[in-house]
C-alpha cells in the first residue's frame, strides 16, 4: 500500500531521512519508533505530500507523492486521516460539531452528518460527549475526538503523529488501544513515537529509525534503543 523506495529528505544542511527503503501492506499496524530528530515526523509528512523527498519514490497504492501536483493533495489527504500531539480542535464547537466540521468543508449534506457522526462518536468511545465543548473535555477525550475527526471521511489510512505526547499513561494506553480497534476494523494504521512502554505492549511491527535510517524492523516487535 506505502512504498518508500530509497527516499532521501534534507533541510537544508540536515539530512531527516537518508536513502530509506520501507514498504507498508494494507491492514497492517505499524510503530514507527526512534529519538527525538530520528525522522519520524519527516517520514510521515512525506506521504501526506506535505514535504518533497529530494530523491527517491514513495508510492501509495500506485499514485507517487513525490509527483503529485499540488492540485491533487486534497484528494491524497482525503484518503488519510492525521493526528498529531497538539490536537487544535475548534474551541467553540462542540465534539459533535468538530467532527460534523470535516464532513461539511468536503461538501457532505446535513443529513449524512446527522447520520454519520454519532456512528464515528461511538467508534472512538465519546457517544456521550457529544454536546461537550473542548474545554469540558479530558487531554485523552479531546484526542478521541481528534481521531474521529480524522476518521470522519473513512480514510484507508491513519496516521498518528506522537498522538500520546501530552497524555498521562492511562490516557495514553487507551489512545493506543483505539488505535489499535481502528486498525481491526480495516484501516492501516502508523504510529511515530518514542514512547517505548506503549510500542512494547503493542506488539505489532516495529520500525526503529536512528538518524533517517531504519536499524531494524521487526514484526511482534520490541523498541529495543
Ligand atoms: N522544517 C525543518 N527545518 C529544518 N530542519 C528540520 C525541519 N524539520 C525537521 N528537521 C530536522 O530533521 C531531523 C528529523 O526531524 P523529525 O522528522 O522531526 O524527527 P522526529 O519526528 O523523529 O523527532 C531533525 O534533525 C530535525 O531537526
Ligand atoms: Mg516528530
Amino acid at each position: 500500500m506505502i512504498k518508500f523506495d530509497n527516499v532521501t529528505k534534507t533541510y537544508n544542511k540536515v539530512t531527516a531521512l537518508k536513502d530509506l527503503s520501507l514498504q507498508i501492506h494494507k491492514g497492517e499496524f505499524i510503530s514507527i519508533v526512534g529519538q527525538s530528530g530520528a525522522g519520524k515526523s519527516t517520514l510521515i509528512r512525506l506521504i501526506i505530500g506535505e514535504e518533497r523527498p529530494d530523491s527517491g519514490r514513495i508510492l501509495i497504492d500506485d499514485i507517487d507523492v513525490a509527483k503529485i501536483r499540488r492540485a491533487d493533495i486534497p484528494y491524497l489527504r482525503r484518503k488519510i486521516g492525521v493526528v498529531f500531539q497538539d490536537i487544535k480542535l475548534l474551541p467553540n464547537r462542540t465534539a459533535f460539531e468538530n467532527v460534523a466540521y470535516a464532513l461539511e468543508v468536503s461538501g457532505d449534506t446535513a443529513d449524512t452528518i446527522k447520520k454519520e457522526v454519532p456512528k464515528i462518536l461511538e467508534m472512538v468511545g465519546l457517544a456521550d460527549k457529544a454536546n461537550s465543548f473542548p474545554s469540558e473535555m479530558s487531554g485523552g477525550e479531546r484526542q478521541r475526538v481528534a481521531i474521529a475527526r480524522a476518521l470522519a471521511h473513512n480514510p484507508v489510512l491513519l496516521l498518528a503523529d506522537e498522538p500520546t505526547g501530552n497524555l498521562d499513561s492511562i490516557n495514553a494506553w487507551d489512545i493506543i488501544q483505539l488505535l489499535m480497534k481502528i486498525n481491526k476494523a480495516g484501516t492501516t494504521v502508523i504510529l511515530a513515537t518514542h514512547a517505548k512502554d506503549l510500542v512494547n505492549s503493542v506488539k505489532k511491527r516495529v520500525v526503529t529509525v536512528e538518524k533517517g535510517q531504519i536499524v531494524y524492523d521487526q514484526e511482534k516487535g520490541k523498541y529495543v534503543l
